[in-house]
């Protein structure tokens, strides 16, 4: 089965073709991250406007590298949510019209299950059950996963996301938007413990976590000193120190309290490397293994969805899925919600 998946979620046009036989065949990627910098932030109308601009030559390009025609799809798998609902709608109007033209299945997929399932495109691959760390720009969230579409949520942010702590850090600290990767990259120059920064929730007893303090703690030592490049630095390290350490602690949580030893770590900032080094290390020593999708696929992508949409597919049979012309996305959308 032949599927092609669409993402346009937010900022970042993806494309892919993925066969249930031969694997992820092709995959393109349009990042729009320089239009946006200007702004400092994602501009929702631009997003959508430059979705439409990208979305079929690249589906064309990801058929061309892969060697398919358009009518070797046997299914279409698009994001249909949580997202910005012009971008959404993009994906969601492309993939359904292109499912009811070729009479074949369009699937709404959901953006998160694309990044917690993403790992099982790398090798080696974890078996279900497992814990996954949700760590993006939007979502920060520890879940249960027993299977496609059965998801627990164990805890979340209560405030901002850790890849949206990492940019408004980022932004303080005078580097460019979105900030994690710069941030990190900063912070290999700056020196162990010259600052000490909180670890919110560290000792909650939950598995929650909060990251808006953070900024307000780097802010208030930007005020305090003067501040040369190799302030700047140690602040970024000790930033991500506390960032790493809180994400590390709350996951060998999860893994205690579900008595699982596989830990899948997917979304934006599980491409931080300090954080991949501290996770190995004490996920070693807790008796647990951690998985993580290829660098290229722990940003927004195309595969992960065409792959969400092809295990789904797999699951409840292609046959049972009715191509039909009509559609909705869902801006937000509760990951527990979704059914196997
Ligand atoms: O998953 P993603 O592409 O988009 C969302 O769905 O949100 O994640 C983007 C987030 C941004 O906040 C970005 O700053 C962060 O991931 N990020 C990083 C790194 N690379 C990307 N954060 C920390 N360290 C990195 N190396
Ligand atoms: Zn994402």
């Amino acid at each position: 089965m032949l599927v092609l998946g669409i993402e346009t979620s937010c900022d970042e046009t993806g494309i892919a073709l993925y066969d249930t036989a031969h694997g992820l065949l092709s995959h393109t990627l349009f990042s729009q991250i320089d239009m946006h910098r200007e702004y400092g932030g994602v501009v929702p109308e631009l997003a959508s406007r430059d979705h439409i601009r990208r979305v079929l030559p690249l589906i064309e390009q990801a058929l061309q590298a892969a060697q398919r025609k358009l009518q070797q799809v046997d299914a279409i798998a698009y994001t249909q949510g949580p997202g910005l609902a012009g971008a959404l709608l993009v994906g969601a109007s492309i993939g359904a019209a292109l499912g009811f033209a070729l009479n074949i299945p369009a699937l709404g997929i959901h953006h998160l299950e694309g990044h917690l399932l993403s790992p099982l495109l790398s090798d080696p691959v974890p078996e279900f059950p497992f814990v996954a760390l949700l760590v993006s720009g939007g979502h920060t969230q520890l879940m249960q996963v027993e299977g496609i579409g059965c998801y627990k949520l164990l805890g979340e942010t209560v405030d901002d996301a850790a890849g949206e702590a990492f940019d408004k850090t980022a932004k303080l600290l005078g580097l460019g938007y979105p900030g994690g990767a710069a941030l990190s990259k900063l912070a290999r120059q700056g020196r162990p413990r010259i600052f000490k920064l909180p670890r919110p929730m560290l000792h909650s007893g939950d598995l929650n976590f909060s990251f808006s303090g953070l900024k307000t703690a780097v802010l208030t030592l930007l005020n305090k000193q003067e501040i040369t490049e190799q302030t700047r630095a140690d602040i970024a390290l000790a930033f991500q120190d506390a960032v790493v350490e809180v994400l590390t602690e709350k996951s060998l949580a999860a893994l205690s309290q579900t008595g699982l030893s596989q830990l899948v770590v997917a979304g934006g900032v599980g491409a931080n490397e300090h954080l991949r080094q501290n996770l190995n290390l004490k996920a070693t020593r807790h008796g647990a293994t951690v998985f993580y999708p290829s660098l290229e696929f722990c940003t927004d992508n195309g595969a992960m969805i065409a792959f969400a949409g092809a295990l789904r597919l797999q699951a409840d049979g292609l046959t049972k899925q009715q191509s039909t012309s009509s559609f909705n996305v869902k801006t937000r959308w509760d990951l527990e919600t979704l059914e196997s």
